[in-house]
């Protein structure tokens, strides 16, 4: 193998701590793609377990296994799936690089203590979707793509009954009816899993060029009989609705998911707290052993009212599920996907074998989010 210069570029990758968190944000594939590009990495002891990497996987393709101190003291940049924690960020040294989902447009504090921290944020939620060659760096399309899919085993799983008609010598029984609510990246995956597991798949979203999406993949789009014919806001993404657009909507959808087995959400509009689209009362209009499963949901709730992180069984037998970590559950797959794409970040701003920025390029100057100073 060949050896990297003294003073190549360190990348440093630690153990995801955060509570469901399977996957690395580096496999071996990526110490491999850095490796070419110069770049020497370092992974801490077991950090790729969880996702079915071994220490010695990551050593054989060059990489450095080590202790978190050491990788924190001896690395320029570092990378995460998701984001450091904040007593984490306490401990980065001034001027390291850092890469992951930040979380930036919905947590302004969290972003100042980036800055005060000293730190060079790079945050993969604010790649512009309209740079084609950026495609790969893309981790919210690559990790939402995973999430649909489970979020439709998730389902299936939990579900009483089976997804796809089935015709026995004990009698036939009917396919399980779908809605999916969101049709953005998981919604389409979640869309296609569950119509592959034979179910009748109804969708939904508010912007009006979802519907041909929807169609194409066989599925129905479902009319709630409003207009919003100007759902879409900027950069592809959904708008958040007026509160009256809301209500309406809401009272739209929780009279028609009482006709559905299952209710998958996926809505999410960047920047802003997801919008309910089923409220209470939808819920309780649900049959019993139906099931819920809002990819949306966090601590500050989902697209489902009430939801939390965790399975809860609502009074009248409706199973929901609140799992924003499903991607986690496909840890291996997730973790590559990941790892091309935070690999790809840190390539691009690797310029003669350092790490640069230049705030007059488009993609640089979306992605730096602290620490641009250094680039001036
Ligand atoms: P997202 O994760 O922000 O939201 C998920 C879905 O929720 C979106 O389809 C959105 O329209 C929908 N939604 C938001 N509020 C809603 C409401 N009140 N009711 C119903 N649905 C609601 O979006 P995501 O999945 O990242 O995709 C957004 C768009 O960007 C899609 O058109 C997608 O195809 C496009 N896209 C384009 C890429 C590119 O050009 N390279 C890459 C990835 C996505």
């Amino acid at each position: 193998m060949d050896e990297l210069p003294q003073d190549a570029v360190v990348f440093g990758i630690l153990n995801e701590i955060t509570e469901h968190e399977s996957r690395v944000a580096l496999t071996p594939d990526g110490v491999v793609r850095l490796r070419k590009r110069g770049v020497r990495c370092m992974i801490e002891h077991g950090a790729g377990l969880a996702a079915q990497y071994t220490d010695d996987d990551y050593t054989h393709v060059g990489a450095q296994v080590a202790s978190a101190t050491e990788i924190i003291h001896g690395s320029q940049a570092l990378g995460f799936v998701g984001r450091p924690s904040d007593s984490l960020v306490g401990h980065i040294r001034k001027g390291t690089w850092i890469i992951g989902v930040l979380g930036s447009f919905a947590d302004e504090d969290y972003v100042q203590r980036l800055e005060t921290a000293g730190l060079v944020s790079l945050a993969i939620e604010r790649l512009p979707r309209t740079i084609s060659s950026a495609q790969s760096m893309d981790e919210m399309t690559s990790q939402n793509s995973v999430m649909g899919y489970k979020a439709a085993i998730v389902a299936a799983d939990a579900y009483g009954s089976f997804f796809p008609m089935m015709t026995t010598a004990a009698g036939t029984v009917r396919p399980a009816k779908v809605l999916i609510l969101g049709a953005g990246i998981a919604g389409l995956q979640a869309i296609g899993t569950a119509k592959r597991l034979g179910a009748i798949v109804t969708a939904y979203d508010v912007r009006p060029a979802a519907k041909g999406e929807v169609e194409s993949l066989g599925a129905k789009f479902l009319d709630l009989g409003l207009d919003f014919s100007k759902g879409q806001g900027e950069g592809g993404y959904a708008r958040q609705l007026t509160d009256e657009e809301r209500r309406a909507q809401q009272a739209a959808v929780d009279s028609k998911a009482k006709d559905f087995d299952i209710v998958i959400t996926t809505a999410k509009v960047p920047g802003r707290k997801p919008p309910v689209l089923l409220t209470e009362e939808g819920v309780s209009g649900l049959h019993r052993g139906a099931v819920i499963v809002d990819c949306a949901a966090s601590e500050l709730g989902g697209n489902v009212e009430g939801s939390a992180v965790g399975t809860h069984v609502s009074d009248k037998g409706v199973t929901i599920i609140g799992a924003p970590y499903l991607a986690s559950g496909v840890a291996n797959t997730a973790s590559n996907l990941v790892s091309r794409n935070v690999a790809d970040v840190l390539a691009h701003f690797v310029r003669d074998g350092a790490l640069a920025m230049d705030l007059h390029d488009e993609l640089d100057n979306a992605l730096v989010i602290t620490g641009r100073e250094e680039g001036k």
